[in-house]
């Protein structure tokens, strides 16, 4: 095409130049280069542009694209070696207009006024190039900035978006997002809708300002039994922030924050009412559907008489309540049990390791529903039983060994399990005869352990005094020294589960 043109152009030109010569006529044509004159590249307002007579000599006007930079003026002065683009005509004042032709177009600014739609027609670029791009660089509400890609004296943020036709980068820098608010604190209908199947239809519209690259969004903040929609930049709380982690965000379209939430599916029982599965065996409790559309959460109760109730939505208000939780992280959630743990310490029970006179225990009360039971044994040496909880569990850097289960009382039972059993008999209130018939008993920790480990080893010795054997665990340190004392039958030692009842043979003997 340009080929053609400028051929055309240069074949008139040699057909009439015979004439031309002889009348003398001159030629006026725009100069000028956008590197000193930004017009020359951009403007479509003609007079903006300077101009020259050329010499005699020449009677075309020129325009030009080297390296990016566009020139016009005469023929003879004008740079074209190299050119990308060359087009010369020759009538007064010819080489004006966009050109090439095909130069991309974009919106530039940079000041306030900026971030809103542009007016008017938008701009070539001052640097032709072969592919170019428009841009929208949003920094803030009051800093944006449109341009062509090929300017430089923009440095782009890694959002700034590109479009690649005349006049693409013409969208606001803020558009508007509608979102549903309500709060089920304040109105009904903010959860569910009891007509529509899919969306809440009872709530307030709130509109935002909407940076293209920005942070605003409709949200849906779900916690248990409250529920709020709205607008990301007015409606979020103190309590919202707090729990940030129950807010769900959306900007894909307006209203996108109207989703009924899903019906709630809660155990509903009373064990006060004969289910007694409701306390002792929930999970065998089959989840149903909460009849209200209201409520979004579960709930279990625990009564000072130990019965339990579960039910949809906030626990009711009673007096004689002992411990309860409000949930809504899955269905059925209510299901999860209270726990009653074993506790003891071996600080104030030295049987709190042994286990083998459970009924000094004391029970506790776990506060955090399904709780783990723990048994763990401490640098110290002390071993304790307790609930599971911010400041008794195994990943406290003072355990060393750390034992837990799920389910009430299920921390019971000698610790550390690998214990020597040994006869542990020959008081009073002790009978031997009787011990002996049954098996032996798990040795208690040595106040020496965990330092040595104690002596894993059972005794027995003949007392004279008292007529009978005495049996028991070297770790008893205090009983094990008496049997070192004895001279004439002597102290005898094994190291096997329940070794030490071979006495009243060899007394007999
Ligand atoms: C063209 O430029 C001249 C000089 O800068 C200005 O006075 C005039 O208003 C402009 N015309 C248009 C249509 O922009
Ligand atoms: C870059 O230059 C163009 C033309 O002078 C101007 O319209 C635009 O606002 C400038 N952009 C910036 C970011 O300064
Ligand atoms: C979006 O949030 C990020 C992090 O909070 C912040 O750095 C950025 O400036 C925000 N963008 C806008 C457009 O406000
Ligand atoms: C939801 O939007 C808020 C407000 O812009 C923001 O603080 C929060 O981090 C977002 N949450 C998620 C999950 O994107
Ligand atoms: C209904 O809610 C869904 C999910 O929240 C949302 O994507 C959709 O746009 C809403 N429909 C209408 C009609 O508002
Ligand atoms: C364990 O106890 C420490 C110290 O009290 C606490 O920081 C940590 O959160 C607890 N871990 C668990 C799982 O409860
Ligand atoms: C040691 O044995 C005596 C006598 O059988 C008993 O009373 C005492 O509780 C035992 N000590 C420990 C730590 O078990």
């Amino acid at each position: 095409m340009e080929f053609r043109d400028s051929f055309f152009v240069t074949l008139v030109i040699l057909l009439t130049s015979t004439s031309s010569k002889i009348l003398c006529y001159a030629i006026v044509c725009y100069k000028c280069d956008s590197i000193s004159l930004e017009a020359c590249a951009t403007s479509l307002n003609v007079t903006e542009l300077p101009y020259e007579n050329c010499p005699s000599a020449s009677l075309q006007c020129t325009m030009s694209i080297v390296d990016s930079i566009t020139y016009r003026g005469c023929s003879s002065t004008t740079p074209s070696i190299g050119a990308t683009y060359s087009k010369k005509c020759n009538t007064n004042l010819c080489n004006v207009g966009v050109y090439p032709p095909g130069r991309m177009k974009c919106y530039q600014c940079s000041d306030v006024s900026c971030a809103s739609s542009p007016q008017g027609i938008p701009h070539p670029c001052l640097y032709h190039q072969e592919v170019d791009q428009c841009y929208l660089d949003i920094r803030s509400a009051t800093e944006v900035y449109r341009g062509c890609r090929s300017d430089t004296n923009h440095t782009m943020a890694n959002t700034a978006i590109y479009c690649d036709y005349n006049g693409c980068n013409e969208d606001s820098a803020f558009g508007k997002l509608k979102c549903a608010y309500c709060d089920s604190k304040l109105s009904l209908g903010c959860k569910r809708d009891l007509m529509t199947p899919s969306n809440i239809t009872q709530f307030e519209m709130c509109e935002m300002d909407m940076p293209l690259n920005g942070n605003n969004s409709c949200f849906l903040y779900r916690n248990v039994d409250h529920v709020v929609r709205g607008c990301s930049d007015r409606h979020i709380t103190n309590e919202i922030k707090l729990n940030m982690k129950r807010v769900t965000n959306c900007t894909n379209k307006d209203f996108c924050n109207t989703g009924n939430l899903p019906l709630q599916q809660c155990l509903q029982c009373n064990s006060e009412l004969g289910n007694d599965n409701c306390r002792y065996l929930p999970t065998s409790v089959s989840k149903s559907v909460c009849g209200a559309a209201e409520a979004s959460s579960c709930y279990a109760q625990e009564f000072v008489n130990w019965h339990v109730q579960r039910g949809c939505a906030r626990a009711p208000q009673r007096n004689d309540v002992n411990r309860q939780y409000e949930c809504d992280d899955r269905d059925d959630c209510n299901a999860t049990p209270f726990i009653r743990c074993y506790k003891c310490s071996t600080e104030s029970n030295k049987d709190c390791g042994t286990w083998q006179k459970p009924g000094f225990l004391q029970i506790e009360e776990c506060q955090q529903q399904g709780a783990n039971c723990l048994i763990a044994k401490f640098k110290n040496g002390v071993t304790e039983r307790g609930c599971e909880n911010e400041h008794f569990n195994c990943s406290l850097s003072t355990v060393v060994d750390c034992q837990q289960c799920q389910g009430s009382f299920c921390n019971r039972n000698t610790y550390p399990t690998a214990r020597l059993l040994c006869y542990q008999c020959g008081s009073e209130s002790n009978d031997c005869s009787k011990v002996l018939a049954q098996v032996p008993l798990p040795c208690p920790q040595s106040e020496l352990e965990p330092v040595n480990g104690g002596k894993s080893e059972c005794f027995e010795y003949f007392n004279n005094p008292l007529n009978r054997a005495v049996r028991g665990c070297a770790s008893n340190s205090t009983e094990y020294y008496r049997c070192m004392l004895q001279s004439k039958s002597g102290c005898r030692l094994c190291s096997t589960d329940g070794c030490n009842n071979q006495m009243s043979r060899l007394a007999s003997d």
